[in-house]
């Protein structure tokens, strides 16, 4: 079974999956990283040549791909979820795990984020606390439905929340 955390931009998947995969001593893949390196493109050019709706295409057949393995800890991108076959997809041998965050501490975290610039082109013509707020509402109901267990990442630790992720996969598994 593959423990794959979904959630929006910032909300720590990448940091939470890289030392979740350390810790259960498993391969960890960040779905966008894997697009950039089958491509060869950044996120940021798919979106200018392919727009959006590109970008899903190729999202999903990677989605597709990544759902196909066993074991891995999976960090899929903040709008994967918003197609059922992902959803489906991802939860054939995964668990979902949604990271959550304050509208604030994520805008603030992807102002910070270095990935931000290639990975993350505006979604929207909004400015970007209000795109956040804006996609968070739109798209709350798709994370909550895909989701099998939910971790406000806001103020908690890094390790406090692998730490609670180890602890329910375990009960899971049981
Ligand atoms: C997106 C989030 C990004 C990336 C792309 C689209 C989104 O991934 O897939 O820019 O629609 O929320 P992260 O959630 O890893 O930033």
């Amino acid at each position: 079974m593959n423990i794959v955390l979904i959630g929006f931009r910032g909300t720590g998947k990448s940091t939470v999956g890289k030392l979740l995969a350390n810790r259960l001593e498993r391969d960890y893949i960040d779905s966008d990283e894997y697009i950039e390196n089958s491509t060869k493109k950044a996120i940021k050019h798919i979106f200018e040549e392919d727009g959006e709706e590109g970008f899903r295409k190729i999202e999903a057949d990677v989605i597709a791909e990544l759902s196909r393995m066993d074991n891995k800890i999976v960090a899929v991108g903040g709008g994967a979820i918003l197609r059922e076959d992902n959803v489906r997809n991802l939860k054939d041998n995964g668990f979902l795990i949604l990271l959550e965050a304050t509208p604030e501490i994520i805008h603030n975290r992807i102002t910070q984020d270095e990935k931000t610039t290639q990975q993350r082109p505006s979604l929207t013509d909004k400015k970007p606390l209000d795109e956040i707020k804006h996609l968070l509402e739109q798209r709350e109901h798709h994370y909550k439905n895909a989701a099998d267990y939910t971790i406000n990442t806001s103020y908690v630790a890094c390790e406090d929340i692998v730490n609670e992720i180890i602890t329910t996969i375990k009960k899971q598994l049981n």
